[in-house]
């Protein structure tokens, strides 16, 4: 197990703690509900560089790696890994701590797709900052 965690500028994309209504019959939590913070978190850092609003295309790479049990503090790590046309993709990796322990694990990872979209939902390209000669 790893506790190298990830120093995407030092802070995640997203922290929240898993409740007793995101666990499933087992009293462990949904692998859904991780996906869905991971994708919200990742549309976060996708918004900021398309800067419009985006929809999720795809997710490659999805692994559930430890369970996450009610009560962990979960945050959700993310780092773009490429700014196509109109996509942008981004690494996500979630790792939760129990509320008194002092490391976290590596929950999952994955690579998440958005595409810029405009009003009507059609793609948009992205338009990247200009880089100073
Ligand atoms: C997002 C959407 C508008 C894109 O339309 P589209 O006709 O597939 O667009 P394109 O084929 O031109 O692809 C757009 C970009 O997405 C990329 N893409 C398409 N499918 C992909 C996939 N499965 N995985 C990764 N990238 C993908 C393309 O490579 C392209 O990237 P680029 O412009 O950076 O080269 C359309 O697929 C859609 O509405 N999907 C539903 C989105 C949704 O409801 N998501 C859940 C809620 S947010």
């Amino acid at each position: 197990m790893s506790h190298e965690k990830p120093n995407y500028d030092h802070c995640p994309a997203l922290r929240t703690i898993a409740m007793p209504a995101d666990a499933n019959a087992n009293g462990d939590i949904f692998g859904g509900w991780l996906l869905a913070q991971m994708d919200l978190a990742g549309s976060i850092i996708a918004t900021q560089t398309a800067k419009t609003r985006v929809a999720t295309v795809g997710i490659e790479a999805m692994a559930f790696k430890l369970p996450v049990f009610i009560g962990d503090e979960v945050s959700f790590y993310c780092k773009t890994i490429r700014i196509g046309n109109t996509s942008t993709t981004i690494h996500i990796e979630s790792w939760a701590r129990g509320r008194l322990d002092d490391t976290a694990r590596k929950v999952t990872e994955g690579n998440f797709t958005y595409v810029a979209i405009d009003e009507n939902r059609h793609p948009v390209p992205i338009v990247r900052p200009k880089v100073p000669a």
